[in-house]
């Protein structure tokens, strides 16, 4: 595996050539260069392209300064050197080029004295590059398979939609454990609450289901990204690795996407009904619209199951286009009935009011109001009898929604069926609607 993994000597002769120009260019214009992240480590796996490089300004500038100067700065050297710039918004603006066929990321930090006295999020990073760089030796290798391991089980990577497990932990965890089999060794038997702390030096408790506390931060949980089912598919992972060795845990398998044919016969088999609103996707890193994106979905799947629709399962997807969130029910259509709760009759006046208001209904199919346990309840016609009509109506822009996701819904469509299926969400549909842990999947052919 190692000698399909290794960045190969051209490889590293090209990256060198791309800092050999860029940094002086940087550095003639006043401003400190380092390179930070797996390439300067000699960490990165064969083909990923990916060159992080940081600007240094003095402390005492402050913060809008920075941002001026520093994505000025960048954003010249991006077009002297690159195929133009993007710029990213993260907690951080910074900008992102193609120089030569390298994904070039130029980020403007504070060069300050110590990584607690960070001013903002990636002021840590040179720190972390002079911790792991002074320690690593002749762990490179190990570090290797672990990204690549992780790669291929889907658990690779700090960003919002993935929860997994980031390069610097990676390698983090391979200083602890001292190989990558002690890595698996040690998460094989993971549980939350896991807690790793190199330096002996966490200066409060963190709350994730794992803790590796930063060494050059005691404040900071590096592994504050991952989720407690992507430690626990990693878990499994290591488990399944150790039982029975092999190279097929490194390699990449792309999700079988499914046509469009074999999705809709699959929802008549299911005997589900599937609903999923599309809307474009809004002008922003995925960082900052995944987690609205869940937290649309959430609210979404509680509207449902207020209004009598019992969700099977639900999830999003973020494509460069669009954004899709689906919504796989057990019921989507229910009878004119609906119970309504009323107040409890020893509240005497919420009671009559209550009781006035119902009583003077005409007489029709709907009973009450009755008591029950003490309170009162009366039936009503139903305001919404199928899932259709609701996911249609303006209710779903009532429920918490993120700031952009909620203006994006504004021109949402309501999919259904066979409908849901597009070329651009294949892959996410297929795995949608055939769900599997990492380990399972392997084993399947
Ligand atoms: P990268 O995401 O590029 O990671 O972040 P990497 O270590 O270079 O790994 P690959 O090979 O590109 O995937 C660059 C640096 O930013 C900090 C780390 O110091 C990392 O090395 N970082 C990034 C974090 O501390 N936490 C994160 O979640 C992500
Ligand atoms: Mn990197």
């Amino acid at each position: 595996m190692l000698e399909r993994i290794r960045p190969r000597p051209d490889e590293l002769a090209h990256l060198r050539s791309v800092i050999d120009r860029l940094a002086p260019a940087i550095e003639a214009r006043g401003v400190g260069a380092m390179v930070v992240g797996s390439a300067a480590r000699g960490t990165w796996v064969r083909g990923d392209r990916d060159l992080d490089l940081f600007l240094l300004f003095p402390p005492d500038l402050d913060r809008e300064s920075l941002e001026r100067d520093g994505l000025s700065l960048a954003r010249a050297i991006a077009l002297e050197f690159g195929d133009g710039y993007r710029e990213k918004y993260a907690e951080h603006p910074y900008i992102n080029a193609t120089v030569d066929g390298i994904d070039v990321d130029l980020v403007p930090c504070y060069r300050v004295s110590s990584a607690t006295g960070i001013r903002s999020a990636v002021d840590r990073t040179p720190f972390h590059t002079r911790y792991i760089s002074g320690r690593i030796g002749d762990l490179v290798d190990d570090i290797l398979l672990l990204k690549q391991f992780a790669k291929a089980g889907g658990v690779y990577g700090s960003d919002q939609m993935t929860e997994g497990f980031a390069g610097y932990l990676c390698e983090l965890l391979v200083l602890r454990y001292g190989s990558f089999e002690g890595v698996l060794g040690a998460a094989a038997s993971w549980r939350p609450g896991t807690v790793i702390d190199l330096e002996n030096h966490a200066a409060k408790a963190f709350d994730e289901p794992l803790v590796v506390v930063d060494p050059v931060d005691p404040n900071r949980n590096v592994s504050a990204s991952v989720s407690l089912s992507q430690m626990m598919a990693f878990a499994e992972l290591a488990r399944g690795y150790l039982e029975s060795p092999s190279i097929v845990f490194f390699e990449r398998r792309p999700w079988p996407s499914v046509g469009e044919g074999a999705f809709g016969e699959r929802l008549v088999e299911r005997g589900t009904t599937l609903f999923a609103l599309r809307f474009p996707t809004p002008n922003l890193i995925e960082d900052v619209v995944v987690p609205q994106l869940r937290k649309s979905l959430e609210g979404l799947v509680n509207l449902l199951e207020r209004h009598g629709f019992a969700v099977h399962q639900a999830d999003c997807a973020m494509g460069p286009d669009h954004c899709l969130l689906t919504f796989e029910l057990l019921v989507d259509r229910l009878p004119a009935v609906a119970r309504h709760q009323g107040p409890p009759l020893w509240n005497a006046e919420n009671a009559a009011r209550f009781r006035e208001k119902y009583a003077a209904r005409s007489a029709g199919p709907f009973a009450g109001p009755f008591i029950e346990d003490g309170r009162y309840a009366v039936e009503v016609p139903r305001r919404f009898r199928t899932a259709e009509a609701l996911l249609g109506s303006e209710e779903v822009l009532g429920v918490s929604l993120g700031k952009h996701v909620r203006s994006a819904l504004k021109r949402r469509e309501l999919l259904e069926g066979p409908g849901c299926w597009s070329e651009e969400f294949a892959p996410f549909l297929g795995a949608f609607l055939d769900r599997a842990s990492p380990l399972v999947r392997l084993g399947r052919p």
